[in-house]
């Protein structure tokens, strides 16, 4: 059934003891759970917020609404890990409980400061006639969890932005503290604010201007900026809502988008010489991106395996959204490659050579070579009749294409049941993990990344490779996060 929209600001303490139960015994029915992958107990993920390293932990929270598949009151969750592939929620939740965030704490990011782990987020708030007042806030949370909000906004609306004015990301850089925050101008193009903390204190901000990065201002709200350093040459991130595809195409209903500079100039605000803008993920899922450099200097990002204003077969079971798997980000001749962390391969149990017909429990890695000039169709998630989700690998014609509409139930159709992108014609690996209702494949090592979801029916659990040539390893992955 679907969420009553008109409780989605309700408050927390209204919903019962029964309430949660059924909605979790809901939950528990879903035959599409991850394995290896974050996802909601309940409710609905979006984010990933606070991405960062503090006593002696990765940490890393996400957006939740905890009643039901529905963007409502958001929650932050925390979850920690000691090696960026096993994350366990630590029961830590940070409430919409103070009068600058009333109507949900909304996304942002962390960073160690002494000892404590300093919050900087977008607290939403509403009046009673409905108009919103976004607050930058901050709070510091303690090694125990313990967390405090600050009494006052650390930013407040400037007056160049309309009430969308969010997310923002600190960051380090030359020894100080920069932050910048998505937001809409007068003229409703999306836009990213850049601030500087005075006297290199946390808590106090000073607006440095807008950025300049090339900005073709055709969007209508940039959500998400993070700005993250790989061999010292800056990569934007974001998502602009709103793009023309003119500029450049995408088929989601968002796109989650990057350029990378030659260099960033603080003091101008600006990203020198930025690229042309590029799709992040070519695949039907990932949104907010979050990245930040961890402190042995690697760019790690994780997105978001959702979309806004998507509604997901997991809808019914009362929850929807999941994390990517954590990904190192690398420049290799002036291109970005995106892949998993290296401790990804701990997550392998049994392997044996790809066959041609393969039973799985679709929770797997695959690593594929698929040989210069083939013309290769491979479907995972296959039934006996091998419908399932169908990669076409064609060297020849220099394309790849993720087909899912013969896989188990449909959703997004307004979107299209199909992504592609272009490749050439090389000897091309495939990473692929398959966690039951996720896929992420990686074409030659992160050059170009496919996401989504899929919801597969009971039967569908094969893998076939119907066309051409492909040869490598399947592993069982361990299930235990
Ligand atoms: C992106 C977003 C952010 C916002 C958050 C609210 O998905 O809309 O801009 O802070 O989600 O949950």
């Amino acid at each position: 059934m679907a969420f009553d929209s008109s409780l989605r600001y309700r408050p927390y303490e209204d919903w019962n003891a029964e309430e949660i139960q059924q909605i979790e015994e809901n939950v528990a029915k879903s035959p599409w759970h991850s394995h290896f992958h974050i996802e909601p107990k309940r409710g609905l993920l979006n984010d990933p917020n606070g991405f960062s390293y503090f006593d002696g932990k990765w940490q890393l929270f996400y957006q939740w609404f905890p009643f039901g598949a529905a963007h409502g009151l958001k929650s932050w969750v925390h979850t920690t890990s000691e090696d960026l592939v096993r994350f366990e929620e630590t029961g830590i939740v940070l409430e919409p409980d103070h009068p600058l965030d009333t109507h949900g704490m909304y996304s942002g990011s962390a960073m160690q400061m002494d000892d404590q782990l300093f919050i900087f987020y977008t607290g939403n708030v509403r009046d009673k006639d409905w108009i919103r007042h976004p607050y930058q806030n901050g709070a510091l949370m303690d090694k125990d969890g313990k967390l405090v909000k600050f009494d006052l906004p650390l930013i407040t609306q400037p007056a160049d932005t309309t009430d969308h004015f969010r997310d923002p990301q600190i960051f380090l850089y030359d020894g100080q503290y920069y932050a910048i925050i998505g937001g809409q101008d007068l003229e409703n193009k999306g836009i990213i604010k850049l601030y500087k903390a005075v006297d290199n204190d946390y808590k106090n901000w000073e607006e440095v201007g807008d950025l300049a990065f090339g900005n073709d201002r055709t969007a209508y709200m940039m959500e998400c900026p993070n700005l993250v350093f790989v061999d010292n040459r800056p990569v934007l991130l974001y998502c602009p809502q709103g793009l023309d595809k003119t500029v450049l195409n995408y088929d989601n209903i968002y796109p989650n988008m990057y350029k990378i500079g030659q260099d960033f100039d603080p003091e101008k605000a600006e990203i020198l010489e930025p690229s042309a803008l590029q799709n992040l993920d070519y695949g039907f899922e990932c949104y907010a991106t979050q990245g930040f450099n961890a402190p042995d200097g690697r760019a790690l990002t994780v997105s978001w395996l959702g979309l806004p204003d998507v509604t997901y077969p997991t809808d019914d079971y009362d929850y929807q959204g999941a994390l990517s798997l954590v990904k190192e980000l690398r420049l290799q001749d002036g291109k970005l490659y995106q892949y998993p962390v290296d401790a990804i391969t701990s997550l392998r149990q049994d392997e044996k050579p790809f066959a041609a017909q393969m039973e799985t429990d679709n929770v797997y890695e695959l690593q594929l070579t698929i040989p210069k000039g083939s013309q290769t169709e491979l479907v995972l998630c296959a039934d006996a009749d091998g419908k399932g989700l169908k990669l076409s690998i064609d060297l020849q014609e220099g394309t790849f294409t993720v087909d899912r509409s013969q896989a188990g139930q449909q959703y997004a159709l307004d979107f299209g049941q199909t992504r592609s992108c272009f490749l050439d014609n090389q000897d091309t690996t495939l990473a692929i993990f398959m966690d039951k209702s996720i896929f992420e494949i990686f074409i030659n090592k992160g050059e170009k990344v496919f996401s989504g979801r899929v919801y597969p029916n009971d039967d569908q659990t094969g893998i076939r490779l119907t066309h051409g040539q492909a040869e490598g390893t399947f592993y069982t992955l361990n299930h235990g996060r």
